[in-house]
């Protein structure tokens, strides 16, 4: 038997985006995002709402960055989703990040998360979803390992789980992509 739950977001893994952007001051601003993902083949695209603060900037200023909430950050992480620039100018102060000018983009990396997507601006599509190109990924020494990858031993990102609205860190390695099917071709 199966239960059926009727039409909602539950998804799996959702991803916990932090879009980091400039304000018009130039000060930082970053919101969670779980709905975003990879868009073609270099692209990435979000779904904001076009109220909010980073929607705006990312306008304004042509570039984000999407940094992966992490287990030790997730305190912050969340409080970036319940509380926007548009009402808390002291909003990044609050949070406790602390963010780095991106070199490759006017966006700001958050220096707490250790892996980041730096994307430029490309256009909102016609369901009013930003899209930018990524032009560099960008990641802390702190995280990577002896060969210069990223160590997922070191970097642990978590998930939103929409039915329960919990966050859940990424767990073991069961498997090897593009390989184990292969057993049974
Ligand atoms: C777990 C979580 C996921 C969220 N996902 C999204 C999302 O995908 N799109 C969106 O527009 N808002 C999302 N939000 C809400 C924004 O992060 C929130 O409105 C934030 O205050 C906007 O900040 P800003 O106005 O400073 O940009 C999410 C919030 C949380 C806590």
């Amino acid at each position: 038997m199966r239960k059926d739950f009727g039409s909602k977001t539950w998804f799996y893994p959702l991803p916990v985006l932090i879009i980091g952007t400039y304000n018009e001051d130039g000060t930082p601003d970053a919101m969670n995002a779980a709905w975003g993902g990879i868009y073609d083949s270099d692209k990435v695209v979000l779904c904001l709402s076009a109220g909010h603060k980073t929607t705006a900037n990312i306008k304004a200023k042509g570039a984000f960055t999407v940094s992966f909430a992490d287990a030790a950050n997730v305190v912050a992480s969340d409080y970036v989703g319940l509380v926007s620039a548009n009402n808390q100018p002291r909003k990044m102060e609050k949070s406790g990040f602390h963010t780095t000018k991106s070199s490759f983009v006017d966006a700001p990396l958050i220096d707490e998360l250790p892996v980041a997507v730096e994307c430029e601006f490309i256009k909102v599509n016609e369901d009013g979803n930003i899209i930018g190109r990524i032009v560099n990924i960008s990641v802390d020494e702190s995280v990577l390992d002896g060969e210069g990858g990223i160590d997922f031993a070191k970097f642990r990102p978590i998930s939103f789980e929409p039915a329960h609205a919990g966050y859940h860190v990424m767990g073991d390695r069961v498997g090897n992509a593009f390989s184990d099917g292969s057993q049974l071709k």
